[in-house]
């Protein structure tokens, strides 16, 4: 399996915190932001992985990131994103990169310390998302449940009455068949290819399995929740 990272985007969200560099350079107590999804994929086993930046500051991953032997990568890529034209944008340009091979995919402000090397040497086809159960869901892409079984009816994004307390987190297990699906999306309504209407599309075809994340998570593309991933990082480290 490949490993992608997507940190493309201008985090916006964290003006003025990244006017000089990238949202994902950011620390989360002693480490760049992007190393914990990168080392998320690592524990799992992935070292081939390709990084997708984008924005003014790209050049900045160079320096901190290099060519990451020292982060336990064997072959790491880079690709640029032009604009912010959304997570499945970002992941379409990984097409070449994967070579028909499944892949492992996770949003650059994504910590964890969940292992899902189990998830991942057991995957054969179609799309695995991973569920944490939220005090915010409509802050994330919500799944809807049936009410008999626990069965994925629907993802929604960011609703404005969540039909669930779990989010959808930004780790991803994907088949070849990703990139035909991206291809056939339209913007939404904020103008971004979304990866819940991938991951939705996938539905539809019976092919979408989920899991519960076990450990913590968190994203840290906002100040609550860069704030709430220091805390963690920092106490895990007896700090
Ligand atoms: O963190 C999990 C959530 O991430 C999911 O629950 C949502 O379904 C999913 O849409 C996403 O929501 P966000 O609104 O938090 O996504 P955001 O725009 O903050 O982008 C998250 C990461 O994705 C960002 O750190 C880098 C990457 N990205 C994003 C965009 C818009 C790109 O690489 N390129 C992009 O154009």
């Amino acid at each position: 399996m490949k490993g992608v990272i997507l940190a493309g985007g201008l985090g916006t969200r964290l003006y003025p915190l990244t006017y000089a560099t990238n949202k994902h350079l950011l620390p989360v107590f002693d480490k760049p932001m992007v190393f914990y999804p990168l080392q998320t994929l690592v524990r799992a086993g992935i070292t081939e992985i390709l990084l997708v930046i984008g924005g003014p500051h790209a050049g900045h991953f160079l320096r901190v990131i290099r060519n990451g032997h020292h982060l336990g990568i064997k072959h790491l890529e880079y690709a640029y994103q032009e604009n912010e034209g959304g997570i499945a944008d970002a992941l379409s340009l990984a097409q070449d990169f994967s070579a028909g091979q499944n892949m492992a995919v996770i949003l650059g402000d994504n910590t964890t310390d969940a292992d899902i090397s189990q998830d991942v040497s057991s995957f054969t086809k179609g799309a695995l998302i991973f569920l944490k159960r939220v005090p915010d869901p409509g802050r994330y892409g919500v799944p809807v449940f049936s009410p008999s079984d626990r069965k994925i009816l629907r993802l929604e994004e960011k609703p404005r009455h969540p039909k669930s307390p779990y989010a959808v987190t930004g780790l991803y297990l994907y088949d070849h068949q990703v990139f035909d699906i991206i291809r056939r999306l339209k913007p939404s309504g904020r103008g971004e290819l979304e990866i819940t209407d991938v991951n939705n599309s996938y539905l539809k075809k019976g092919q979408l399995q989920w899991r519960l994340l076990r450990g913590f998570w968190t994203d840290a593309g906002k100040f609550e929740t860069l704030f709430k991933a220091n805390s963690y990082w920092a106490k895990k480290s007896r700090i």
